[in-house]
């Protein structure tokens, strides 16, 4: 069965990735437009009892790692459950969550105990005005990510990362208030590179290469130290000498990291997308609900076994990063998920 998921490039994927919703209650410039996203009418939303099928099927296949987001995945009221229930799947070892951190706090114990691994949390600044700026909601609402931050940090979870994109004349002068973060906390802060996406504020102006965010870290913290990365990782990952946490650079612009890729995504409506950057989707929720049957028999698992199996056979070996701007700007019809 794990062959199934092996591509034409012998790319075995092993992680999934649940859009589990697409609302958010943050409006983050280079994420969403202010008036928020179209939302999708409730009848073509993935039910829990669907997202777990599905899940089940794909462990089935080879995955062993979910991750859930959204959107912001802590406004879907069945988080906890999810995350209990994923865990109880055969071959799920990791069941993940990567959240704006603005609830996190009060969700954290019962996402704990249901038996949630690991977090990563979408922080791009630590001033409270320019909080206001990126995420267009009300300044105060950095404490309470912060909050979050720091119980996750005192929590029994695996790992704590921050995701940060760095803006040209918006945050690149907090990179070495973000690096100074793992001084003493057990955190990795990931300094992703800014990507475009339809609708969102993309420009050239402001978009840092992550070779010169590497040289402002250096000037103030010295020759930062090389650390290993998995190979299917999402960043290249240093460490400042004598600090506990870590730092990583996320650089799907200037530099893919397309080679080791091992995720496939879910979307909050159903549909399978083997690319991040990739316009190819196929909806898993119509074959589900073919014949109009709530159980899921054999006959429909073997099917979607082949759908799935047909498209991540037809995933490209990469997009276009930097060099595709153009192609990713008319393509990318979705928020990043
Ligand atoms: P780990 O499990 O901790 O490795 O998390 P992750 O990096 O896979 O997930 P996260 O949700 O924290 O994503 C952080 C960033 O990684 C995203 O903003 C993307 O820039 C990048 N990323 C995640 N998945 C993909 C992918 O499939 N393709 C590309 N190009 N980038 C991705
Ligand atoms: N460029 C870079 N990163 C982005 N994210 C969302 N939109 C963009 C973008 N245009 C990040 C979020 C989150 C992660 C999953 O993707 O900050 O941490
Ligand atoms: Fe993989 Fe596509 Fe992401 Fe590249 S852009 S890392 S091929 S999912």
């Amino acid at each position: 069965q794990r062959a199934n998921l092996v591509d034409s490039f012998n790319r075995e994927h092993t992680y999934l990735r649940i859009s589990i919703t697409e609302r958010c209650n943050l409006r983050c410039q280079y994420c969403m437009p202010l008036e928020g996203v179209d939302l999708t009418s409730s009848p073509e939303l993935l039910t829990t009892k669907e997202i777990l099928q599905l899940a089940g099927i794909f462990a089935r296949q080879g995955v062993n790692k979910i991750r859930l987001t959204g959107g912001e995945p802590l406004i879907n009221k069945d988080i906890v459950y999810l995350v209990e229930k994923l865990k109880d799947i055969d071959g799920i070892k990791t069941v993940a969550l990567t959240t704006n951190g603005v609830t996190l706090a009060r969700h954290l114990p019962g996402l704990i105990n249901a038996g949630l691994d690991n977090v990563n949390i979408s922080l791009d600044t630590l001033v409270p005005e320019k909080f206001e700026f990126i995420g267009r909601r009300p300044a105060a609402t950095l404490s309470k990510v912060l909050k979050g931050i720091r119980a996750a940090i005192d929590s029994p979870l695996q790992s704590v990362k921050l995701n940060t994109v760095i803006m040209k004349g918006v945050n690149e002068d907090e990179l070495c208030d973000f690096v100074a973060l793992t001084t003493e906390d057990r955190i990795s802060v990931r300094f992703l590179e800014f990507m475009p996406f339809s609708g969102n504020a993309w420009s050239q102006r402001k978009f840092i290469p992550y070779q010169a965010q590497i040289e402002i870290i250096e000037k103030h913290f010295g020759r930062l130290q090389r650390d290993d990365d998995e190979r299917s990782s999402t960043s290249m990952n240093y460490s400042v000498d004598g600090h506990v946490g870590s730092i990583g650079f996320i650089s799907s612009m200037s530099r893919n990291f397309c080679g080791g890729c091992n995720r496939l995504r879910l979307t909050h409506d159903g549909n399978l997308k083997v690319c991040l950057f990739g316009k190819d989707e196929v909806s898993l929720r119509d074959i589900l609900r073919d014949e109009g049957s709530a159980s899921l028999s054999t006959k429909k698992e073997e099917e979607l076994v082949s759908v799935i199996g047909a498209a991540v056979r037809r995933k490209n070996f990469s997009h276009g990063g930097y060099y595709g701007i153009e192609e990713i700007k008319r393509e990318m019809k979705r928020p990043m998920i």
